[in-house]
This record gives C-alpha cells, sequence and structure tokens, in this order.
C-alpha cells in the first residue's frame, strides 16, 4: 500500500488537485510558481537534456510547466515537484500522466511515468525512489492495469531507473516522428 498520501483525488482519472506523497526521503507535491526558474534552468541544461528531444526555451518551458500542474485537473494525473523532506531542497520532477493519445480513442491509454532529477542531486537514488512512489499511485490510486515510459536507447541511467521499477523493454517506437524511442513497461502486481 502506498503510505503517506494526502489528497483529494477521487475515482481513476476524475479531474483531481495534485496527491502529495511522502516516501522515506522525498516528499512529491506540487508545483510552485516561485519555482519556475529552476525547471526552465533546467530545461535549457544541455547535459540534462543529452537524451531528450532538445533544448526547452523559457518561453516552452512555462507551458510545460504550466500543463504539468494542469493535467491534475483534466484528469487526475500529472507530474509532481520532488523535494527533499531532510533540506526542504527542490531536487527533481517525476510524472504520472496520460498523453494526448489517450484521448482519441484509437490508442491504448496507457499511464506514462517520466523523471528528471536536477543535476546536482543525481546519483542518489532519487529518481528511482520519486519514480517508485509515482509507479504505486499509478497503480493503486489510478487503477492502471500498466505504466508504461519511453527513454531513448543511450539513456543508460534512466533505463536503470525503469529496470529497478521492475519495467522490462517492450518495444522501439517512433516518437512523434522526432526520435525512436524504446518504451519500457510493467503490469500491476
Ligand atoms: C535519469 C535520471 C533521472 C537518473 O536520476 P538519479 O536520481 O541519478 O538516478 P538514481 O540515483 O535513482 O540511479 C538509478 C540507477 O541509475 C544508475 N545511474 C545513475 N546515473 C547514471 C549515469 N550517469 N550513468 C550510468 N548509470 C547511472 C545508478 O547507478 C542506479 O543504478 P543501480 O540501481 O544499478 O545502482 C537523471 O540522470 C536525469 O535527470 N537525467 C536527465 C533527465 C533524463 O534523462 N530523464 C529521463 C528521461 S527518459
Amino acid at each position: 500500500m502506498l503510505a503517506g498520501v494526502s489528497d483529494s483525488s477521487r475515482s481513476p482519472r476524475s479531474p483531481s488537485v495534485v496527491a502529495r506523497i511522502t516516501t522515506s526521503r522525498l516528499l512529491l507535491r506540487e508545483y510552485r510558481a516561485a519555482e519556475f526558474e529552476s525547471f526552465a534552468r533546467e530545461f535549457a541544461d544541455p547535459l540534462s537534456r543529452t537524451h531528450m528531444p532538445g533544448l526547452v526555451d523559457r518561453r516552452t518551458a512555462w507551458r510545460v510547466f504550466a500543463a504539468s500542474m494542469g493535467t491534475w485537473m483534466l484528469n487526475g494525473a500529472g507530474w509532481w515537484a520532488v523535494e527533499l523532506l531532510a533540506t526542504g531542497e527542490l531536487v527533481g520532477t517525476v510524472g504520472a500522466f496520460f498523453r494526448e493519445t489517450a484521448l482519441d480513442g484509437k490508442l491504448p491509454v496507457d499511464l506514462e511515468l517520466g523523471w528528471i532529477v536536477f543535476r546536482p542531486f543525481w546519483r542518489r537514488g532519487i529518481a528511482t525512489e520519486a519514480a517508485a512512489a509515482a509507479r504505486t499511485f499509478g497503480f493503486e490510486r489510478l487503477d492502471a492495469p500498466r505504466v508504461i515510459a519511453h527513454i531513448s536507447p543511450g539513456n543508460v541511467a534512466s533505463i536503470r531507473v525503469a529496470e529497478r521499477l521492475g519495467m522490462r523493454h517492450e518495444v522501439d517506437v517512433d516518437f512523434y516522428g522526432e526520435e525512436r524511442v524504446s518504451r519500457y513497461a510493467v503490469e500491476r502486481p
């Protein structure tokens, strides 16, 4: 069972406010407007974006930032800011979200996970801990039969995170005509 959740989310995929989840070291919570600069910096960092589709300018970063919160109101899923409980520092972001492809009725409506840890906090197990909470939220609160992640084949660290979550390589897919990415997936236990 997922411990430490307090939210007003209701039935699966219904509108909700951002769920709050605590793990042993982390608090997953809503984004705050004052934190936008940290996100914009991250989206424009060439090293962090090595395996992501390009650098994101500040204007687009704002849209991504706002949409990451907005989808909570649309379908009860989205992204969280990840805060280190011990210090209150913002250390990254994880998501459990539906793409727009889930709305056209033609494609599978898989819940997707995503993870970004800010560079000074890499290799401390933060992505694994935060993403595991997002995965469990997907299974237990959103009733997802399985969760997926799209990862660039060269993103060794991210593949490791997926594997730590029990995800296995499923298929390589064309990602919006931009690149080939690997889809990882794990079924609900
Ligand atoms: C991918 C990312 C989120 C990993 O975050 P993290 O908090 O450093 O990951 P963790 O500490 O939980 O490490 C998970 C595993 O990856 C390994 N790992 C982490 N960074 C690594 C690196 N640069 N090279 C190789 N392995 C790495 C860890 O050793 C660990 O493996 P283990 O379980 O075998 O010990 C982080 O590197 C990042 O934000 N990158 C930029 C954004 C990105 O690419 N996001 C994913 C998009 S799909």
